[in-house]
């Protein structure tokens, strides 16, 4: 019910629209991590002293004009100077809409070749991150296209996709990000109960670990986060072959413990004005987030 209610927001496109005249607020900036460069790369100089690697989000949603989509791109590409430039250890994920997937198919995929090919000159990777089923088959056809010319590209599999072991098995060639899935999809498409998600996202886990290229496991899920790592033992998977993601502010505590143990880390930076939908999206998976909200009210 309070997860309806968050995605119904997530969506609001008015609403998305005041919240970016307004800076990060509501407690936003617990889990956004600035709306500017500078304050990013600040961000991951200082995950990256901790031994923690970054993937980098320069947060936007409902681009339907190509001057946004092209002033995206921009700044993604003053993203990945930045990441040069620094010297930091971190790479870039994209919302193929955000570079104008809703306006036109070759106009996106030019976008992105620009971006692929600009972070290839660094040797900088380039994850696209999967958005609702509206947007999965032309995401992939994107992906398609890009590989044929680049190898450091790669997507995420949604766990609760009814259909997610095929396409993991289709693009088992690719490093793959693997979640359990942030959108509202319909029984036609996906799982709707936890325990079936969270059953198939652990298949699908193990299946990438032992078939697969690099697999990055990102969740918050220390049940899953446990089962992993007894895996991986027990199959002698080495540390090079996988890495832990989580979203920037989530469980720092044990963002750090993983990284000390000695497993790869990963830490999702999203930076931006356009923060409102992602954070609402944040809401939606864990209303508990709200305690967030309701700390930065107090502190005022
Ligand atoms: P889930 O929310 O199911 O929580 C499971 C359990 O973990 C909880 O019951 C609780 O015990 C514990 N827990 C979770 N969060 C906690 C917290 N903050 N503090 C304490 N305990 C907590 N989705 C998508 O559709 N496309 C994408 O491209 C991406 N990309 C992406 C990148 C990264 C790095 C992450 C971490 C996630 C995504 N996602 C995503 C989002 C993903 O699909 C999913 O919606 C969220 O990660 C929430 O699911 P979890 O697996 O984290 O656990």
């Amino acid at each position: 019910m309070l997860k309806d209610i968050f995605i119904g927001l997530s969506q609001n496109q008015f609403l998305n629209n005041a919240a970016k005249k307004y800076g990060l607020k509501m407690g936003a900036q617990s889990v956004v991590a600035g709306t500017n460069i500078d304050e990013v790369i600040k961000s991951i100089k200082e995950l990256n002293a901790h031994g923690i690697s970054c993937t980098v989000d320069n947060l936007g949603e409902f681009v339907f004009k190509e001057e946004e989509a092209t002033e995206a791109k921009e700044q993604i590409l003053k993203v990945i100077e930045a990441i040069h430039e620094h010297n930091v250890d971190a790479h870039i994920s994209l919302k193929p809409t955000q570079l104008g997937l809703d306006i036109e198919y070759s106009f996106c995929l030019s976008n992105l070749r620009e971006i692929v090919d600009r972070a290839n000159n660094y040797g900088i990777f380039v994850n696209v991150d999967m958005e609702d089923t509206g947007h999965l088959q032309p995401t992939f056809d994107v992906l398609d296209e890009l590989s044929k010319e680049y190898d450091n590209v790669g997507t995420v599999i949604q766990a609760y996709l009814l259909r997610a072991d095929e396409y993991l098995e289709k693009y088992k060639n690719f490093r793959m990000r693997i979640v359990k899935g942030a959108y509202k999809e319909p029984a036609e498409y996906a799982y709707q109960n936890k325990k079936d998600i969270d059953a198939n996202f652990i298949k699908l886990i193990e299946w990438h670990l032992v078939n697969g290229k690099f697999t990055s496991i990102a969740t918050h899920d220390h049940n899953v986060i446990n089962h992993v790592k007894e895996f991986v033992k027990k199959n002698n998977i080495p540390n090079e072959q996988f890495e832990f993601q989580m979203l920037y502010g989530f469980r720092k505590d044990m963002q750090l413990q993983l990284a000390k143990e000695g497993y790869n880390f990963c830490t999702y930076v999203p930076f931006g004005n356009d923060w409102y939908g992602y954070f609402m999206r944040r809401l939606a998976e864990r209303p508990q987030n709200l305690n967030l909200v309701a700390k930065q009210v107090l502190n005022k």
